[in-house]
């Protein structure tokens, strides 16, 4: 028995990396896809590779948000529900706070905090109604520390936390879930993607993402939390993520100590 046969799995920042790779395997796990991000072309050329039919291609920019209102109501037209709402999408970030444009702060946090937000205020009046759905928020480790160069992503990433523990607490009385996911490095374009501090992609690949986790094996990962419904996982082969994580717990000042020595010179 597939594990989401016939569950409607939308999935945001589906064109690229952990999204992609949630998408192939969700679709081989037979879910209905509804796959959004700004670039439609790539997001076709996702749905042709994840197989299956009836998948929903719906482009989307999660800084508009005055949008996502009539998205969901295509999504509700099409399939009748959403069963699994999966955050995906967001950028990161490389900048000093002092080289860092407050537009670009802003930026981020709209991206990857305000576009969740909105998204799941449009789905969550229906899931309610069902009495089912679940809320599956693609973190960092960034959402656990911080580390130089990484003030708005990080911030962005703890925010989130925040916001869906406490939906969280709301909504299980109502048959919800969350799950939020902490990746540590995965091979994906996040670093040439990430924003400098006049906005613009630092567009350079980076040793610890193109040695990190592959993106295939990350999707699995994080299929196996939203269908065990655990609140919070950590995913990614986790080195020195996990010592951090760790240092962060118990030894706080070791890790202070230590990222101090990342700002670079
Ligand atoms: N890779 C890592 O090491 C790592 C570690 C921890 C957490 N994460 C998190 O994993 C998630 C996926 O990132 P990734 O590593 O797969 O990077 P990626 O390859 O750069 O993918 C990012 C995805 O987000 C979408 N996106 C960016 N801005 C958007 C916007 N304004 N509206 C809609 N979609 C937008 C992109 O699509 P379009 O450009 O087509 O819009 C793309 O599909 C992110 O939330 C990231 O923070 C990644």
């Amino acid at each position: 028995m597939k594990r989401f046969a016939n569950k409607v799995v939308w999935i945001t920042g589906a064109s690229s990396g952990i999204g992609a790779a949630l998408a192939e395997a969700f679709a081989a796990e037979g879910a209905k896809l509804v796959l959004s991000a700004r670039r439609r072309d790539e997001l076709e050329q996702v749905v042709a590779k994840s197989g299956g039919e009836g998948h929903l291609v719906l482009p989307l920019d999660l800084a508009q948000p005055d949008t996502f209102p009539s998205l969901v109501e295509a999504v509700h037209q099409r399939f009748g529900r959403v069963d699994v709402l999966v955050h995906n999408g967001g950028i990161s970030q490389r900048a000093l706070v002092k080289d860092t444009r407050l537009d670009v702060d802003r930026r981020i946090m709209e991206v990857n905090y305000f576009g969740a937000v909105a998204l799941t205020k449009a789905v969550l009046p229906s899931m309610l109604a069902a009495k089912a759905g679940h809320f599956v928020v693609v973190s960092s480790v960034m959402g656990k520390i911080g580390t130089p160069q990484r003030s708005a992503y990080a911030a962005s990433k703890h925010a989130l936390h925040g916001f869906f523990d406490c939906l969280r607490a709301e909504i299980s009385a109502d048959g919800l879930f969350v799950t939020l996911i902490c990746p540590g490095f995965i091979r994906t374009e996040v670093s040439r993607n990430a924003l400098t501090g006049d906005g613009s992609p630092m567009n350079k690949a980076e040793g610890d993402i193109t040695g990190g986790h592959p993106a295939e094996l990350t999707a699995r990962q994080i299929l196996d939390a939203a269908h065990a419904r655990k609140s919070e996982v950590y995913v990614g082969a986790l080195g020195k993520e996990r010592l951090a994580l760790l240092l962060k717990r118990f030894l706080p000042s070791t890790l202070e100590n230590m990222v101090r020595k990342a700002v670079p010179k």
